[in-house]
């Protein structure tokens, strides 16, 4: 830090890392404000500017964020449409009042003294999510990152004033002008939290759901398979499953199938391994979970439709997501993967080029079609064997 300690403006940390710290998470990373700066002085302490849209530099040695104080204005609707104002006389203060809950609007300084004039640390106590300021509702990114929140610090609750709020920006339609990215991005880090139901909860609750997924949203006029639902996707985050699985246990249900899940990638725009993996188990699970009364035949084919032979890792995933679902139903499919895995190694055995050259050496014509007829053949047979 030698050669940035002499620098006139004061800096603190804020956000995230002193709310984690005050709860005494881990810290990953750590944001400053600089309070009395201009960017030229930044950059000429070594700062190196990154801000696109903000002022933000990266510390020389650290490499960690610095922002310089500012002020926010809306000045048009979705969530880029802010004017913003860093100024070395905004202060410390006012930056804080512009932030969205009271947890994440703390600060500490190089003595490592709190400025929490928001009250952050009593919400932290109390163990609430509670607005700043009005300007909540100027950035509706806020309701996702409120909901997200609330999936990992799973015994907070929402101010019934925040709440209001929240409801309030729905009904204005704000929720309506986020990009689809944008609410990927925070939905896909929700899902990725220790309880994925609360954040839908929190959605649900102030009716955000109904306009980003409402198809979901639908689902919870019958109580009992919305509970359902939301216990599966908790489950499947509990085994600490990969995204894909959580998104694909959450679509299963969304009728009619494989029809509403391709509707809802398309416009959340969701990346391809993710909506494919979604796909298939929307597609495939109630055959996936009746596979004991399924033979040879029928499964190999389930294999091939599944690309189950170039992607197998892929296919036992789409079991993964089954069993995320059915696990929570009792015994119902409880024997469906280790069965279903057991014929995908059997199948996987069959020396595919080895049988094509046989074919190959034993006939002239037709090889396009009598090559995979005799692979699959191999592969039922053996499949019959393995699960005899
Ligand atoms: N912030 C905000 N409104 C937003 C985004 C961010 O007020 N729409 C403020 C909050 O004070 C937040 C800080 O900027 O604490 C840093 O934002 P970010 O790094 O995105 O989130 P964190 O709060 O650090 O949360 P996470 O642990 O998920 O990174």
């Amino acid at each position: 830090m030698s050669s940035v300690s002499f620098v006139p403006f004061k800096t603190y940390v804020v956000g995230g890392a002193v709310r984690d710290m005050l709860l005494g998470l881990p810290v990953k990373d750590r944001d400053h404000v600089v309070v009395g700066a201009t960017p030229g002085q930044m950059q000429a302490q070594g700062f190196v500017p990154v801000g696109k849209d903000f002022p933000v530099f990266l510390h020389p040695e650290t490499h960690e964020e610095y922002a310089l104080a500012r002020t926010e204005r809306k000045i048009a609707p979705g969530y880029t449409g802010f004017a913003f104002h860093a100024a070395p006389e905004v202060s410390l203060e006012q930056d804080l009042q512009r932030r969205d809950l009271t947890i994440n609007a703390i600060a500490i300084d190089s003595d490592g003294s709190l400025i929490d004039p928001c009250g952050g640390q009593s919400d932290l106590q109390k163990k609430i999510f509670r607005h700043v300021a009005p300007a909540f509702a100027e950035d509706p990114v806020r309701i996702l990152r409120l909901a997200r929140f609330a999936a990992r610090f799973t015994e907070f609750r929402v101010a019934a004033e925040t709440l209001a709020l929240m409801q309030q920006m729905v009904q204005a339609g704000e929720v309506d002008a986020l990009v689809p990215e944008r609410v990927w991005q925070e939905l896909a880090r929700g899902m990725m939290e220790t309880q994925p139901s609360r954040m839908f909860a929190v959605l649900r609750d102030c009716g955000a759901l109904a306009r980003i997924l409402p198809e979901l949203d639908a689902l919870a006029i019958d109580q009992q398979v919305y509970k359902q639902l939301m216990s599966a996707v908790d489950g499947a985050a509990r085994l600490h499953h990969a995204l894909a699985i959580r998104f694909a246990v959450l679509l299963q249900d969304v009728p009619p199938g494989e029809a509403a899940a391709a509707a809802i990638c398309a416009r959340l725009k969701v990346p391809k391994e993710v909506r494919d993996l979604a796909l298939m188990a929307a597609r495939e699970q109630r055959l996936i979970a009746g596979a004991a009364a399924m033979d040879a035949a029928a499964i190999v084919s389930l294999l091939e439709r599944c690309d189950a032979f170039r992607k197998p890792a892929r296919f036992l995933d789409c079991l993964t997501v089954v069993q995320c679902k059915y696990g929570e139903l009792g015994d119902a499919g409880k024997t469906h993967a280790p069965l279903l895995a057991t014929a995908l190694s059997a199948a996987q055995a069959v020396p595919a080029g080895q049988l094509a050259a046989a074919v190959s050496a034993q006939y002239s014509d037709q090889l396009s079609t009598r090559i995979p007829q005799a692979i699959q053949a191999a592969r039922i047979a053996a499949v019959a064997q393995a699960l005899q």
